[in-house]
């Protein structure tokens, strides 16, 4: 089912199956990264600005960080033609079914300009055994833009369902059935916040890191519900450092783009261990560490 309000939420996180955590992380080749269209307000003023030596750099060493942590990421090749294949948290959305196999759902990319990178990953997933799950059987179309948008709740057969600019609500229901997951939806409302995972990580099982400013009150009273604790990030760290985009992979380490002084300070009161990375040139396509890797099974 798909909620939208506490109100008619029936149940509360007690009471939500449990699924195992995403213990793998895969991330695919930069070396045809560049800013080539404008498709979300970052990208404006950005065609041909990538230097693509430090997005490689980047990148990189965003890689190793994975690689300390003890994750050993797998990588997606480059395909020419798809600058933002990068971004391989936006093709799909990985979920482990109820018997416990490994599956993935594909994305209906809401930017044309993308559409053919969907096709990229479920062969990769295809090709490893992972099932593979279209969205809808060739009827109408509905947008929906993967962990950009759903984001797991951690340990929980639970989704957090942004909606709003690159993904419609209306697909939530499809998605429930095919993982077997609720889904609590999340209307954003500010166009810089264009994907859920700009202005919210779900850090673990009870805290997330939010940018409260990007919601509306409906979506905030869910969040406050289900987490004991929000941490906020200042707008300015948000907005312009995509502070949200942060990603633990861990339960207790934070990647986090370099400079969210504030947002940093907090999460280090909050227990966490923050390890800052350097995403500039991603930052210009509108993206930082959450989206240019993909958590699955
Ligand atoms: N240029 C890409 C786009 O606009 C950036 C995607 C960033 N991904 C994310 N999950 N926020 O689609």
């Amino acid at each position: 089912m798909v909620y939208r309000t506490l109100a008619d939420v029936p149940f509360r996180l007690a009471g939500v199956p449990e699924m195992p955590h995403a213990t793998r992380i895969l991330m695919a080749d930069p070396a045809d990264f560049r800013v080539a269209y404008v498709i979300n307000p970052h990208m404006a003023g950005n065609i041909g600005q990538v230097d693509r030596a430090a997005a490689r750099q980047e990148w990189e060493t965003l890689r190793s960080a994975y690689d300390r942590l003890g994750f050993d990421p797998d990588i997606v090749d480059a395909v020419d033609g798809f600058p933002d294949l990068v971004f391989c948290a936006n093709q799909t959305l990985p979920f482990v079914d109820e018997a416990g196999r490994p599956a993935v759902v594909l994305s209906q990319m809401h930017a044309p300009e993308r559409r053919g990178e969907v096709e990229i990953l479920a062969r990769h997933f295809g090709a490893r055994g992972v099932r593979v799950h279209t969205l809808d059987g060739g009827t109408a179309r509905s947008d929906f833009e993967g962990m950009g948008d759903a984001l797991w709740h951690v340990g929980r057969r639970l989704i957090w369902g942004g909606h709003g600019f690159r993904t419609d609500i209306a697909t939530y229901d499809r998605i429930s059935e095919i993982t077997g997951a609720d889904v609590l939806a999340l209307e954003i409302n500010d166009p810089d916040f264009y994907h859920l995972d700009t202005c919210l990580s779900l850090l673990d099982d009870r805290t997330a890191l939010v940018y409260p400013g990007a919601f509306e009150p409906a979506g905030l009273e869910l969040l406050g519900a289900f987490f004991e604790r929000l941490i906020e990030a200042p707008e300015s760290e948000a907005r312009a450092l995509f502070a949200c985009n942060a990603h633990c992979p861990d339960g207790e380490t934070v990647l986090i783009q370099r400079g969210c002084t504030a947002t940093n300070e907090r999460l280090a009161d909050a227990g966490f261990e923050v390890m800052e990375v350097s995403t500039e040139q991603y930052l210009k396509s509108g993206g930082s560490v959450f989206c240019m890797k993909l958590a699955h099974w």
